[in-house]
């Protein structure tokens, strides 16, 4: 949205969420890996508010700690939704101010985009976002004139049987011109069924003064839905994961089964990545071109380069490098970086490592603590024992080496550049350049010992 305009948005969080039966804030919960607040700090920055304010209660401490780049007041105790606008009053000023809750996660920048088109267009004191529902009970609602101008909003509580049978309902959002919002408030009184201070009064106060409040009403109830329990929690992810993959798909990733796919808002997919059923990606996780993941993967706070394959595995905090491919049945622990076309096969398992380009470890290994270089093959078997029941150490396999079939390699431990170890042996002292290590008891056959026996 071009700034010509300045905006505040005050965001309401300082509701307990009791039916959350959690001991959790409730807008702390996420929802496709990000709280629900933050979706909703995020909807306000993306049509320009800088810093949004965010009025907090509850749980205020662990807020504070978990919410970056905003502004926060305290409302202590909680008098209603007028009250809690009243605690951001130092920021109320010329701007026009944006209320939204931060229970309400699913609102979407373009919608409350649209809605301020409208609210300047029609130099409204204030506009209401609302909608149809089937059920609208619990919500205040909309009482039109007949301009379809905002007569008044009643709260559920204080509705007769006519005005309950109202589908148009108020989702709690709002602009508001900033210095008469001001002055409102200063006359809100807490006279109703609720004893609570009513922000819809300030919309009273307004119109008493000649302003014009308007509806702006969203075709899309989704985007007003609030979450006040964890079935809520689930249906507002489930709708929030659809447009997630929806948008991806709509810019070139393929997704086969989209039911069955859960991405994180803040995951970064490129176009012709494949994904199979039964992934999950979260957090930072990155994945570039041509990337084939799944069925069945998890990935959390990785970068996958171009052209990774990376089918049943879990992959947390890696970083792959093209070409490479991961599984089936891989574990990558956290710390890895591994390099290009490298190969980490079935029942591999790998933390705190490097491993290097054209690397491989095809089969059943445990690679930890360690730095592998380029073009070393690990046989099937091969374990680095990192750890003496104390302490964990280190162990370099450099370029070039083959590693054979039941290696241990007792770290610390240094396999130097080109070297060969002969399967079944246990490395204990380092091995140098160009050389074959061969560590285990020789066979002997005793001819005829059966027949004998
Ligand atoms: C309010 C509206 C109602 C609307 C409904 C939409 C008023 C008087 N009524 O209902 O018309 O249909 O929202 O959901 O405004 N909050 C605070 N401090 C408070 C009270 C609430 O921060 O003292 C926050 C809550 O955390 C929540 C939001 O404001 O995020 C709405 O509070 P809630 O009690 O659910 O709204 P109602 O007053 O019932
Ligand atoms: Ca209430």
């Amino acid at each position: 949205m071009n700034n010509v305009y300045k905006i505040t948005a005050v965001i309401l969080a300082a509701g307990e969420g009791k039916r959350m039966y959690s001991k959790l804030p409730k807008v702390l919960h996420k929802i496709c890996g990000v709280t629900m607040v933050e979706h909703v700090i995020n909807c306000a920055k993306e049509i320009g508010c800088e810093e949004p304010v965010v009025v907090i209660g509850h749980g205020a401490e662990q807020v504070r700690e978990t919410i970056k780049d905003v502004k926060f007041v305290m409302q202590e105790p909680q008098l209603g939704t007028g009250h809690a606008v009243m605690q951001a009053g130092e920021y109320i000023g010329d701007n026009d101010i944006l209320v939204l809750y931060g229970d309400t996660p699913l609102v979407s920048a373009d919608k409350i985009s649209e809605m301020y088109q409208f609210h300047k267009a029609g130099n409204y004191g204030a506009t209401v976002l609302t909608a149809d529902l089937e059920n609208p009970s619990g919500y205040g609602r909309i009482i039109r004139n007949h301009i379809g101008l905002i007569e008044s909003i009643v709260e559920d509580k204080d509705a007769d049987q006519e005005v309950k049978k109202v589908k148009e309902i108020n989702s709690g959002m709002y602009f508001f011109k900033g210095t008469e919002l001001k002055e409102a408030l200063k006359k809100l009184t807490n006279n109703n069924a609720q004893g609570e201070y009513y922000l819809t009064d300030a919309l009273q106060i307004l119109k008493a003064e000649g302003h014009e409040i308007a509806a702006f009403k969203t075709n899309d109830p989704t985007e007003i839905m609030g979450v006040n329990n964890k079935l809520q929690l689930s249906e507002a992810a489930k709708i929030m994961q659809s447009r997630i993959l929806k948008s991806h798909m709509l810019s070139g990733v393929t997704i086969i089964d989209a039911n069955n796919t859960y991405v994180d808002k803040t995951v970064k997919i490129a176009r012709d990545v494949t994904i199979y059923p039964g992934c999950i990606l979260e957090g930072s996780t990155m994945i570039d071109e041509d990337c084939i993941i799944g069925p069945n993967t998890t990935i959390i706070n990785s970068i996958l380069n171009k052209n990774v394959t990376a089918k049943n595995s879990v992959i947390l905090d890696n970083e792959i490098g093209e070409s490479t491919t991961i599984g089936p049945f891989a574990y990558l622990r956290p710390g890895n970086v591994i390099g290009r076309n490298a190969k980490i096969g079935d029942f591999v398992e790998m933390k705190n490592s490097n491993f290097g380009d054209n690397s491989k470890a095809s089969h059943l290994a445990y690679i930890g603590d360690a730095d592998v270089g380029d073009n070393v093959n690990l046989g099937c078997g091969v374990v680095f024992v990192n750890y003496d029941g104390k302490k964990k150490y280190k162990s370099i396999v450099e370029d070039d080496c083959f590693v054979g079939c039941n290696v241990n390699l007792v770290a610390p431990i240094t396999v130097k550049r080109g070297s060969y170890v002969a399967a079944g042996t246990t490395l204990t002292k380092d091995v140098p350049e160009d050389s074959l290590s061969i560590g285990r008891v020789r066979q002997e056959n005793k001819e005829g010992w059966m027949k004998n026996k």
